[in-house]
């Protein structure tokens, strides 16, 4: 061995120890006759230290020559440091070093390796292997570890079997387009990439497996944001002979027992919710919890008053910001500005601030009176020093220009703390969705998710009023997993690719294979996948999925440290028969 200790490993008790050390040169400090040197590697970093007047001369010019990132081996005397360091777990010692082998050299990095770095966006994902040797960058791979090796054991332990599935398929229509291989043998022909393994994991209760999971990866070809990249990992989980509630209790055990293990907070039942009551209250299906603000439906008190943008809408509605009625005229201008923005997509903002002496005074004043303004206060809640939020329009819009608008003065007010943990779960999610655009019902988790069977009957006269035994949980406003009761008789799922205005034949050639599976006898079944990046992320206290991936894509998804995707040789294309036109080419 090469070394005796890490550079996290040694403390005060090992005083006058003989330790041989390796790592990378993290700092060097030169103080003329003393000289520190910063010694790292994934455990920690030790300090070595060098005198002038009391070490060989040939050691301290081999010191000098050394840069940031050598790679070093030093072996010496483990001594108590005179100006100690409490801030890190080696600060009481030092090491006298004797000897020094320089393992390799290296270029000074384009990047500062610290906790706080210079380095951009781009430059840290250029030299990511760079990037991660910073200690922020690793701790979020070893959180991402720990939470694996916590899951395979909850699973292992509650009789889940891990069994891989293919990664060379046929498309599966999860809502994103795939990723597709061409086949060299199969001149013409295709295989795509999972964008899960639903389709398998069914196919294995259809085998018996009764209780499978795997740790996967899967690939979406969607645009890319914070929470979302093209290849992420799910922990994907099925279960026989079970009933939505049997899912919602092991999944949610699964949960509380990773806050448990990774972050010591017990977590108490999750609460549910309908997917009905999240749209209404808090305007989309993954409310953020951790705060109230619920929406307030005004349009009994708002309409025929004679302000046209109430009466005019399908829907007013407005949240309380409380203590905010000190808010200056700039502060509501920027909240203003915010929701207009495209991407929010209100037309305007209605305030009315319910002052501390009790009087109103709002940007409709003209329509009305403070008795009206008090009977809006009364029904949203509001109290004297309150900020009422309005919005109107059209129901759907409206309805998420206030989720925006919500979460923004959620963070603004410092109502959403990252270490405050609210998990929920969203149920009676609708069977299907209709497309305007398209002028057709898609289905709103995937083909394979049952009726709820009480609404079996409605499937013919009214689909869309059909409701789905799925759900979704969410922790923190973010949607960390999703799942449903799937159907397992193969004229419920002929009717439902029906439905979905697949034909026959359609059905046939896409999912053929698991209809017929389902005659040789598929158990009733459902299961769930989470999102294992997101999971990380919210553990760790990001936004960011990328921060917990070793090897991430960028925002354009792209790999720019192998720099792909990247065109390939002609022979190449050639063997698998793809013609690329010229224009598209260059
Ligand atoms: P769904 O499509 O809801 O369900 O995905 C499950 C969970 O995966 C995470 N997720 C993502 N994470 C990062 N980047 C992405 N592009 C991305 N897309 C999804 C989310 C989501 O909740 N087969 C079904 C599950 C089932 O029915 O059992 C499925 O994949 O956290």
């Amino acid at each position: 061995m090469l070394r005796t200790h890490t550079c996290g490993e040694l403390r005060i008790e090992n005083k006058d120890a003989q330790v041989s050390l390796c790592g990378w040169v993290q700092r060097i400090r030169d103080k003329g006759g003393m000289i520190w040197l910063d010694l790292r590697d994934r455990y920690g970093i030790t300090q070595l230290s060098f005198d002038e007047s009391r070490d060989d001369a040939a050691l301290i010019e081999q010191v000098r020559q050394l840069g940031r990132e050598f790679v070093i081996q030093v072996q010496g005397v483990v001594m108590e440091r005179y100006a100690k360091n409490d801030k890190i777990p080696t600060g009481a010692i030092e090491i006298k070093v004797d000897q020094l082998t320089v393992l390799n050299s290296a270029k000074l990095p384009p990047f500062l390796i610290e906790d706080e770095t210079d380095g951009g966006d781009e430059l840290r994902m250029k030299y990511r292997y760079l990037d991660l040797r910073r200690a922020p960058v690793r701790n979020n791979l070893m959180l991402r570890h720990r939470l694996m090796q916590a899951t395979r054991r909850y699973m292992d332990h509650q009789g889940f079997l891990e069994v891989e599935t293919p990664v060379l398929i046929k498309s599966t229509p999860e809502g994103a387009r795939d990723f597709v291989v061409p086949s060299r043998v199969h001149e013409g022909e295709f295989y795509a990439l999972p964008q899960s393994p639903q389709t398998f994991k069914q196919l294995l209760m259809v085998s018996g497996f009764d209780k499978y999971f795997q740790i996967v990866k899967c690939f979406r070809d969607e645009d890319l944001r914070a929470d979302r990249q093209p290849e992420f990992t799910q922990i994907d989980c099925e279960m026989s002979f079970v009933e939505q509630e049997d899912i919602l209790n092991t999944f949610e055990g699964l949960v509380k027992y990773l806050f448990k293990e990774i972050k010591g907070i017990e977590l108490p039942d999750f609460p549910r919710m309908t997917y009905a009551d999240a749209m209404k209250n808090y305007g989309c299906d993954k409310p953020d919890t951790r705060f109230g603000m619920a929406f307030k439906e005004l349009n009994h008190l708002a309409q025929n008053k004679g302000f046209q943008v109430f009466d005019d809408a399908a829907l007013v509605v407005g949240i309380v910001a409380e203590g905010c009625a000190e808010y200056t005229r700039k502060q509501i201008d920027a909240l203003t500005d915010y929701v207009r923005r495209p991407q929010v997509g209100a037309k305007g903002l209605v305030w009315v601030k319910y002052n501390a002496d009790g009087s109103f005074k709002s940007g409709v004043d003209k329509f009305f009176s403070q008795d009206d303004l008090k009977a809006f206060a009364d029904h949203m809640g509001a109290k004297p020093g309150d900020l009422m939020l309005i919005l109107a329009g059209d129901e759907n819009k409206t309805r998420s220009a206030l989720n925006e608008l919500r979460l923004k003065m959620g963070t603004d007010l410092g109502l959403r703390n990252k270490d405050d943990y609210q998990a929920l779960w969203v149920i009676d999610f609708p069977l299907l969705e209709w497309d305007e655009d398209t002028q057709r019902y898609y289905a709103m988790h995937h083909p394979f998710t049952a009726p709820k069977p009480e609404h079996v009957s409605y499937l013919k006269e009214n689909p869309g009023s059909v409701n789905a035994n799925a759900y979704d949980m969410v922790i923190n406003g973010v949607e960390v997993g999703g799942g449903s009761i799937r159907i397992h008789d193969r004229e419920m799922q002929r009717r439902m690719f029906e439905i979905l205005g697949f034909s026959d034949e359609e059905a046939k050639e896409q999912f053929g294979f698991l209809m017929d599976a389902f005659e040789y006898g598929a158990p009733p079944h459902g299961g769930v996948a989470f999102g294992f990046d997101r999971l990380c992320s919210l553990f760790g206290g990001s936004d960011s999925i990328r921060d917990f991936i070793a090897f991430p894509k960028n925002n354009a998804g792209r790999d720019v440290m192998i720099d792909s995707p990247s065109a390939i040789a002609d022979e190449q294309l050639k063997e698998l028969h793809i013609k690329i036109a010229p224009t598209t080419k260059s």
